[in-house]
């Protein structure tokens, strides 16, 4: 009886060592531990026998069914962790490829045209000091321009940037003048979201220092950049804009692409969409980074990404831009 037993375990192994089918496994199982296997017919052999024997055979017959049953088990949960591997070949495939964000793509192009100017792309951080992100932007402590930016402030005494001007005052710390940068990243503000606001947008920072900068250098600037992107004449407008760190300062604004100027949400019903902001530097921000005012002067501008995205490809809704929808993201390509 005993060697029965292990010549029958002996041919399961060798039985599974060969199929990688679910099927085949399971026909095997009832080949050997099913109801008319020769191993149920030796259970059933147990009533027959007298007390004696049905004290040996019994549990060890018993131990076996249940060293086999494991066997089976083990080798469809095998299965189980392979199963990827085991496809059909012949079924159609899909093939997606990944797109990039349009931000992404926005963010490129305009940092490829400034690079073409001459501009040096650099990249800041997000977590900034105040001195950055404020003071040595001409903003000190109780300015009322901070209610503007309305700030995340961290419990490590730092803060989550509200622009990337801060990015302009480390270039001029490390490369004083003449300076000629750009800047692109991820910026926040304790907004409430809606479909023109969000806490979390993008900007490029933009700034030039040289003996005889000049704002009409800056307009030309914006322009190229303005007929990079749109690939097509958009209709802009200048006015007087106030920022601190600039004086003079301007808001380029371009006609909202979304309504064509009529008045949308998006814009604020106004018809325009402001884009770029900028200016001539301050001769106090110059000065705080050790650049010589009487010598060099020149201008900044900083660019929201996320609303050139935005006009680019006529999205009304900023809200779908960091919501990571991939039926969104899909109807993206670099041009
Ligand atoms: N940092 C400003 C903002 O987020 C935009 C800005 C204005 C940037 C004027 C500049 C500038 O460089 O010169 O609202």
């Amino acid at each position: 009886m005993q060697e029965k037993i292990n010549e029958l375990l002996k041919n399961v192994e060798k039985e599974l060592a060969t199929v990688t089918k679910e099927a085949d496994i399971l026909n095997i199982k009832s080949k050997y531990v099913g109801k008319k296997s020769e191993f149920n017919n030796l259970l059933s052999s147990l009533k027959d026998m007298s007390n004696e024997d049905k004290k040996i055979y019994g549990p060890l017959l018993n131990a076996k069914k249940k060293e086999l049953e494991q066997l089976f088990s083990d080798k469809l949960s095998n299965l189980n962790n392979t199963a990827n591997l085991d496809f059909d070949e012949t079924l159609p495939v899909k093939i997606t490829t990944g797109s990039l964000h349009p931000v992404t793509i926005v963010a490129k192009e305009v940092t490829d045209v400034l690079k073409r100017m001459g501009f040096t792309v650099l990249s800041g951080v997000e977590m900034e000091d105040d001195y950055h992100n404020f003071e040595a932007l001409n903003i000190p402590k109780d300015h009322p321009a901070r209610d503007m930016q309305d700030t995340y402030y961290l419990d490590n005494g730092l803060l989550l940037r509200t622009q990337t001007s801060g990015d302009q005052v480390h270039a001029m710390e490390k490369y004083q003048a003449p300076l000629k940068i750009c800047s692109p990243g991820r910026v926040f503000r304790n907004e409430d979201i809606d479909a023109s606001h969000e806490n979390t947008f993008f900007q490029i920072e933009g700034m030039v220092i040289d003996e005889n900068v000049k704002i009409e250098n800056m307009f030309s600037v914006m322009k190229s950049v303005l007929e990079e992107v749109f690939k097509q004449d958009v209709k802009i407008r200048v006015r007087p804009g106030f920022f601190p760190f600039t004086e003079p300062s301007f808001e380029m604004d371009m006609s909202c692409l979304i309504c064509g100027g009529k008045g949308c949400p998006t814009c604020k019903n106004s018809g325009w969409i402001e884009l770029i902001p900028g200016g001539m530097v301050h001769p106090n921000v110059l000065k705080m980074s050790g650049i010589d005012p009487q010598k060099y002067t020149g201008f900044a501008f900083g660019i929201g990404l996320t609303r050139l995205a935005m006009m680019k490809y006529k999205i009304s809704d900023i809200r779908y831009l960091n919501s990571g929808d991939i039926r969104f993201l899909e109807n993206f390509e670099i041009e």
